[in-house]
């Protein structure tokens, strides 16, 4: 399974299945993460059970993870900023480093009390994005935690939210696209102010009264391929293998009717269907059954 050694990388990564055995492995925020900004405005509490980031008028906050990972099914659950979140945003995303870097994102846009949010999504392959999403939910994110997944793996990319699916980035290589599958992208979030683009495109800005603004975060998992570097072997070899179904999973139909569900009554931009933006023509992917 060389295809999961990188030709372009010096370092050879060693790839370890995390998790996919019977047994779960329950995580904890200080195993798992560093709270990497913010000057105490990202705290790990409850013994490492929560994280919460928080945003103020003289800075956000951000965490990432310890471990890289090619390839995974990663969960985690948060809870968005309630109330007047106009301004602000949450980022939630896995990334590789570099100037030809990978990136899978959620992003979520606050709004009014009130007023939905906007949930964002993009996947950049080496260094090229303009592939953006972007959904209301059914539901209210603020008012409880809610499980966001992104499963990686050589097939697909694909978004849920609470276990439904709302979009899916195949593999595209076929038809000339390049695929995230040879950088290891760590997780990072962030809570930041974005009030000169992020709701209703800039005209709400923050208020600032209602800070500090709190997202958190609790129950992350990762069924996933960690990097290390300095040895090298292929994830999945052993018998870890054998129960690591999330590395050949693709969309079943309930799946596949379940995501058709969210694009017809909460999808609101689709970059594949943008024709003013690609007046010669959608991008391969955009292409695809
Ligand atoms: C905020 O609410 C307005 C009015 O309902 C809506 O047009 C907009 O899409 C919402 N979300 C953001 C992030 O602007
Ligand atoms: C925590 O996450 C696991 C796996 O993603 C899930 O099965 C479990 O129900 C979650 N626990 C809570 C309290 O939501």
């Amino acid at each position: 399974m060389d295809l999961f050694l990188s030709r372009k990388f010096m370092i050879l990564v060693l790839l370890v299945c995390l998790g996919c055995g019977s047994s779960f492995v329950s995580a904890n925020f200080y195993n798992d993460f560093d709270v990497t900004w913010g000057d105490g405005r990202g705290k790990i509490l409850e013994n490492g059970e929560l994280l919460t980031l928080s945003l103020d008028k003289s800075s956000g906050s951000g965490f990432e993870s310890k471990n890289e990972y090619l390839f995974g099914k990663i969960d985690m659950q948060l809870k968005l900023v309630p109330g007047n979140s106009a301004g602000t945003v949450t980022a939630y995303y896995l990334s590789s480093t570099g100037s030809n870097w990978d990136e899978i994102d959620f992003e979520f846009l606050g709004n009014l009390s009130g007023d939905p949010y906007i949930l964002h999504t993009n996947v950049f392959s080496q260094g090229k994005g303009n592939r953006e999403q972007q959904f209301y939910l059914w539901f209210d994110p603020t008012a409880d935690f809610h499980t966001y997944s992104i499963l990686w793996n050589p097939q697909l990319i694909l978004f849920s939210v609470d276990g439904t699916p709302i979009r899916e980035f195949k593999n595209a290589e076929a038809k000339g696209v390049p695929f995230p599958k040879n950088q290891p992208m760590r997780i990072h979030s962030s809570l930041w102010n974005a009030d000169d683009w992020a709701t209703r495109g800039g005209l709400v800005k923050t208020d600032w009264s209602q800070a500090p603004f709190t997202a958190s975060y609790r129950n992350f998992s990762a069924n996933a391929c960690v990097a290390v570097s300095g040895t090298s072997t292929s994830c999945g070899s052993g018998s870890a293998s054998s129960n690591a179904a999330w590395l050949t999973e693709v969309l079943d139909s309930s799946q596949q009717e379940k995501l058709l569900w969210v694009q017809k009554n909460y999808m609101i931009y689709n970059y594949c269907s943008d024709s003013k933006r690609f007046p010669q023509g959608y991008p391969p992917e955009c292409n695809m059954a």
